[in-house]
C-alpha cells in the first residue's frame, strides 16, 4: 500500500469541491439547514473504513454550509467579518495545500521573506517600523502588552470600558493589574481621568470600539510608560480617504490591526506592530535548538496567512482596497441618512468608522432583528441599552434593504 496518492491533488475532487462551494455560497435560494442538525447524518463514531476524499467533502457539506451568512449579501450589514475575495480564497488554498512552518525558515524561506516585505509595505504606513503576523487582534494585544511590560517593567494595564475584552484578558495573562476608566458620550476613554503618573503604566487606546467604533482620542496619555493602540477595526482606514480619523496614532509604541476585519482577509490574519520594532522583538525571542531561527512571539508554528493578504494586496493595490474601505463608509454615511430621516428610527451618533447604532423608535430591538428576514444586523450595548449594530465590512451592502427589512419586520406583527 502506498500513500502518495493522497498527497497528490486529484482534480476532480478540487473541481468538486470548488463547484460545491460556489453552489452553496452563490446560488440564490438555496434550501435552509437547520445549523443544530445539519450534523445528525454523521456517524456517531469516525468510521472505521474511510470514504475517500470526495465522499467526505460531500457528506461534510450539509454542515461546512449549514444556515452560513452570505457576508457579501446586499441584506448583510451586521458583524466585523467582511467576505473575502476569491484571490484570497485561492491562496488560503496554496498555503494550505504547501503547509509551509513559519516558524522554520527550512520549510518556509520564501514565505518568512514575502512576510517581512509585506511588513516593510504596511507598518510604515502607521508610523511603525516593523512587526509580526499573528493571527487575530486577540494576540496581537497580548503581544503588544507583554513587549511593553518586558521593556518598561510596568505593572498596570489601562484602558476604557469600551475597550475589547482582550485588553483585560491580556493584562491578566501578564500577571498586571487593570484599570477601567469611564467613557463619555461618544464611547471614548474619559482623559481627564487618567491618573496623574503612569509611568509604570500602558496605557491602551482603542481606534474603533467593537461596540460603536468610537476612537479615543490616540494623543492622549502622554506620559504612560508605553502607549499601545489596539485598532483592529478602523486601523483599515489608513489606506483609505478616512485616514485623519487615526491622527495620533503614529504617536504610538505598538498598533494592532486585524486584517480579517477590514482588510478583507479569511481568518486569522493581523499584525502587530512596533515603534522600535527590533527592539521589541529581542524582548519576546527565545531560541531552541531544534529551531534554525529563534522564535519570536507567541505562536510556535504557524502557516502562510500573508499569501493570502499578499494576492490582496497586488490584485487590489492600496488604492483599490482604499476605494472599498472608502465604499464601506459611504454605505455607512447612506444607512445614517436613511435611519435619521425616518421618524419610527433612532440613530445613536453619526457614524465614524463605518459602525452604525440604531434601533426601533417604540418596538423591541432584539424582537424585531428575530423576525428580519433576508438582512441581518448586530447588536451593541450602549450606556444598558440595546442598540442595533451595523458594521460596514461588506462593500455589496445596501442600506435602504436593510432599513426596508427592518420597517418589514416592525410592521410584521402588528
Ligand atoms: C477593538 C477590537 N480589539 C480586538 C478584537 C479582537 O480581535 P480578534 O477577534 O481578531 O482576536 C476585536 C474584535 O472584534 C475588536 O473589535
Amino acid at each position: 500500500m502506498t500513500y502518495s496518492d493522497d498527497f497528490r491533488p486529484s482534480e476532480r475532487g478540487l473541481m468538486m469541491a470548488v463547484r460545491t462551494l460556489l453552489r452553496e455560497l452563490h446560488e440564490p435560494g438555496r434550501p435552509h439547514v437547520d445549523p443544530a442538525t445539519a450534523a445528525a447524518g454523521l456517524p456517531d463514531e469516525p468510521p472505521e473504513e474511510g470514504l475517500g476524499g470526495e465522499a467526505a467533502l460531500r457528506a461534510l457539506s450539509p454542515v461546512a454550509f449549514a444556515d452560513v451568512s452570505r457576508l457579501d449579501h446586499p441584506g448583510f450589514f451586521a458583524h466585523m467579518d467582511p467576505p473575502t475575495p476569491w484571490h484570497a480564497w485561492a491562496a488560503a488554498l496554496w498555503a494550505a495545500a504547501t503547509n509551509q512552518n513559519l516558524l522554520h525558515p527550512d520549510t518556509a524561506p520564501a514565505a518568512r521573506a514575502l512576510e517581512s516585505r509585506l511588513l516593510g509595505w504596511l507598518a510604515p504606513k502607521f508610523g511603525m517600523d516593523g512587526g509580526h503576523f499573528v493571527p487575530g487582534a486577540t494576540v496581537a494585544n497580548i503581544t503588544a502588552l507583554w513587549a511593553a511590560r518586558e521593556l518598561t517593567g510596568a505593572d498596570q494595564v489601562v484602558a476604557s470600558s469600551a475597550a475589547h475584552l482582550s485588553v483585560e484578558k491580556a493584562a491578566r495573562l501578564l500577571g498586571m493589574s487593570y484599570l477601567e476608566l469611564p467613557v463619555d458620550g461618544e464611547q471614548r476613554i474619559r482623559a481627564d481621568l487618567l491618573p496623574d503618573d503612569l509611568r509604570r503604566s500602558i496605557l491602551v487606546l482603542t481606534a474603533g470600539t467593537v461596540g460603536t467604533g468610537s476612537v479615543d482620542d490616540l494623543t492622549t496619555g502622554a506620559g504612560a510608560a508605553w502607549r499601545h493602540i489596539d485598532a483592529a477595526w478602523a486601523g483599515a482606514l489608513m489606506l483609505s480617504s478616512h485616514s485623519e480619523v487615526l491622527d495620533g496614532l503614529e504617536l504610538a509604541d505598538s498598533v494592532g490591526v486585524s486584517l480579517h476585519k477590514w482588510l478583507f482577509q479569511p481568518k486569522g490574519s493581523a499584525v502587530v506592530m512596533f515603534a522600535e520594532a527590533d527592539r521589541a522583538h529581542r524582548a519576546l525571542t527565545f531560541g531552541g535548538s531544534y529551531l534554525a531561527a529563534p522564535n519570536v512571539g507567541i505562536l510556535g508554528s504557524r502557516g502562510a496567512s500573508v499569501l493570502p493578504l499578499a494576492t490582496s494586496l497586488l490584485a487590489w493595490g492600496t488604492k483599490g482596497i482604499g476605494a472599498r474601505i472608502d465604499s464601506c463608509m459611504t454605505a455607512a454615511a447612506s444607512l445614517a441618512d436613511l435611519i435619521a430621516a425616518d421618524p419610527a428610527l433612532v440613530l445613536w451618533r453619526r457614524p465614524l468608522t463605518g459602525v452604525v447604532n440604531w434601533r426601533p423608535a417604540e418596538h423591541d430591538a432584539m424582537a424585531v432583528r428575530s423576525r428580519l428576514e433576508d438582512a441581518w444586523v448586530s447588536t451593541a450595548d450602549i450606556g444598558g441599552q440595546r442598540w442595533f449594530r451595523s458594521v460596514a465590512a461588506n462593500p455589496c451592502a445596501d442600506p435602504a434593504t436593510v432599513v426596508r427589512a427592518v420597517r418589514d419586520a416592525m410592521t410584521s406583527h402588528q
